[in-house]
């Protein structure tokens, strides 16, 4: 058990952080003044109230009053527990957390101590390959023209070369027993059968050093030169490396992005180097694994956009899948994770090579996202069955991946798009079974965020295709604005809207924005113009009109229960009593 860590620790760690760095990296913070500023993380809002103060070290919202020094903000922001903030501060810092008390201090100490040598020991053979490479045979450089490596990408990423021969680390580096050991524990010899000496793991590769978040190098990835098996050689996991917990090329993306807008994954070390080269500067690579629920949290840590990249054939499509399943508990609002499918053949560094950064980018912007993504694969899963079987195997499937999500948009997204997938499967189907799938609709569409309420819904996307309007042809505008009688938030100008529309030949949003403006609901037009419902394109009429649907079968359930209780009270009128009557014939 860890002891206490001292207050003076604590306070020369706060003393040593420049709060506005730490917040930076995870809300891009604006100069105003001796300040600075940005929209709080800690209540929405569209202006911002969130202030840092560079002189004070602290952080105030005039908006929710969310304030305090880097360590709260930390505890606040990344979800951590005091230690945990002092240890990620710590390692923001790169030292190593100071225990009092500990249960065995002479054996913490020589941890701490070997840790720091082992960094030491492994930064020495980074440097040597990397002396090496300058030596290197003719075909080494060779190689390195072919793959078009740039002296300065060479210098970022620390490539090096391992010799042709099966001692070159070890006599240079693991002379006595104990370095060899060490050399050993790190991964990089190899103990003889019998105990009969050691010899180099790495031996005529080009030398990927996989470097950790401070920027420390913990392993290595190395690459036959030319043909040869196996194309890559990577460090096992040692004490200091464990390869579901790193990216590599995330240090390097971090230092050349203040604040990173998004992160993109791909799949070799080859790739992060060829996008860094031509100014992608923000790609990472899993090593060799597929990517973790540790890489996607510590992703999450720096950006809050994952884009991830792989080939398009089938293998590309299944490895997407399992990151998506192991991102599914790490959906929260406001992160996005997309997914780009290169065209066959192709990867990251052949693509950017031929296309150039412009058109790579394109593709990377226009990535897929999450829901649409999701449902493409369950379908796929599915195959082109129809009707009750396909219904039951969709909710099936996706039932269990939905209850591995946290709360949030994408999951009142993913919710909403089974509810009305459901219910499209149902009209292929016979009638005995509608009422079945409506009581399990409703039960999906209960779950559904109090937020995404059928009129915002409607309203968005309305505004979104103003000519969704024609699909209501059958209505008429008195019964339109009837709707408006219904006590319900917004309903007056969801139906002030739909008339708008009706009235408008072929509007636009830019002309709806411009009718409101000026008056007070200039505020939520633009609000829900902004706002990310997340339906997917195919899916907006239906989801349209299923909300119209919704809010019709709600007016008429409350307009019978009024005139229920006016009928009750014996206010009823001759003309209500016919209403009455009618509307109980529906359903
Ligand atoms: P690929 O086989 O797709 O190679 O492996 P690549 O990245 O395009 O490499 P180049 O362009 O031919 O040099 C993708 C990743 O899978 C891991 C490596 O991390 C590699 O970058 N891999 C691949 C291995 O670990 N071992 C292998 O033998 C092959
Ligand atoms: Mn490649």
């Amino acid at each position: 058990m860890a002891g206490r860590i001292p207050r003076h620790f604590i306070d020369d760690l706060i003393a040593r952080t420049d709060i506005v760095d730490v917040i930076d990296s995870r809300v891009r913070l604006k100069k105003t003044g001796k300040n600075y500023s940005a929209c709080c993380p800690f209540h929405n809002e569209k202006s911002p109230s969130f202030t840092v103060a560079p002189d004070k070290q602290f952080y105030y919202c005039f908006g929710c009053g969310a304030k305090g020094n880097v360590i709260s903000f930390l505890m606040e922001y990344d979800n951590l527990e005091f230690v945990d903030a002092i240890e990620e501060l710590a390692d923001i810092n790169g030292v190593a957390v100071e225990r009092e008390d500990v249960a065995n201090p002479a054996k913490e100490r020589q941890q701490i101590a070997q840790t720091k040598q082992d960094f030491e020991v492994m930064s020495q053979a980074a440097e040597f390959y990397q002396q090496q490479l300058n030596q290197a045979p003719a075909k080494v450089a060779e190689y390195v023209q072919l793959r078009g490596l740039s002296a300065e990408i060479i210098e970022q990423f620390q490539i090096g070369y391992a010799p042709d021969e099966w001692d070159s680390l070890l006599k240079n580096y693991g002379q006595s027993r104990q370095s060899a050991t060490q050399l050993a524990d790190l991964g990089m010899l190899i103990e003889k059968d019998g105990k009969a000496g050691f010899y180099d793991r790495f031996r005529d590769r080009l030398m990927f050093p996989i470097l950790d978040r401070r920027g420390k190098c913990i392993a290595f990835g190395g690459r036959v030169i030319g043909d040869g098996t196996p194309k890559y050689l990577n460090s096992p996991e040692t004490r200091i490396f464990h390869k579901g917990r790193e990216l590599y090329g995330l240090y390097q993306a971090r230092n050349a992005n203040r604040g990173l807008s998004r992160l993109l994954v791909v799949e070799g070390y080859m790739d992060v180097v060829a996008l860094f080269q031509a100014g992608v500067t923000y790609a990472v690579a899993s090593l060799g694994t597929a990517t973790t629920t540790d890489h996607i949290k510590l992703m999450l840590r720096a950006t809050s956009e994952i884009v991830c990249c792989y080939d398009g054939d089938q293998a590309g499509r299944a490895a997407a899948w399992r990151t998506l399943e192991n991102a599914l508990p790490s959906l929260v609002d406001g992160i996005q994770i997309k997914f780009v499918f290169l065209p066959d053949g192709e990867d990251p560094d052949s693509y950017i090579k031929q296309h150039g950064k412009t058109k790579f980018e394109q593709l990377i912007d226009n990535a897929q996202d999450f829901v649409s993504f999701f449902y493409q694969e369950l379908y796929r899963k599915i195959g082109q069955s129809e009707g009750e079987f396909a219904r039951s195997k969709l909710s099936q499937l996706a039932q269990p991946l939905i209850e591995q999500m946290p709360n949030s948009e994408y999951k009142h997204a993913i919710n909403d798009t089974l509810s009305v997938k459901l219910k499209r499967e149902i009209k292929h189907n016979r009638q005995d079974k509608i009422a079945d799938a409506k009581a399990k609709q409703a039960k999906y569409t209960a779950s559904t965020s109090r937020k995404v309420t059928p009129v915002r819904l409607a309203v968005a996307l309305l505004l979104e295709q103003p000519h969704l309007i024609k699909h209501l042809a059958n209505m008429s505008d008195e019964q339109l604005k009837s709707l408006a009688q219904m006590d319900e938030a917004g309903m007056d100008f969801l139906v002030e809207l739909l008339l708008f529309c009706r009235g408008q030949q072929q509007c636009s949003a830019a002309q709806i924005l411009e009718h409101w403006r000026g008056t007070d609901k200039e505020k939520i037009v633009s609000q829900l113009m902004m706002w990310e419902h997340h339906v997917q394109a195919e899916n907006i009429e239906v989801v349209f009109l299923d909300a119209i649907e919704k809010l019709l079968s709600l007016f008429v359930s409350k307009r019978k229960a009024m005139l229920q209780t006016k009928a009750k009270m014996n206010l009823i009128s001759a003309e209500e009593k016919q209403e009455y009557l009618a509307l109980l014939k529906i359903k």
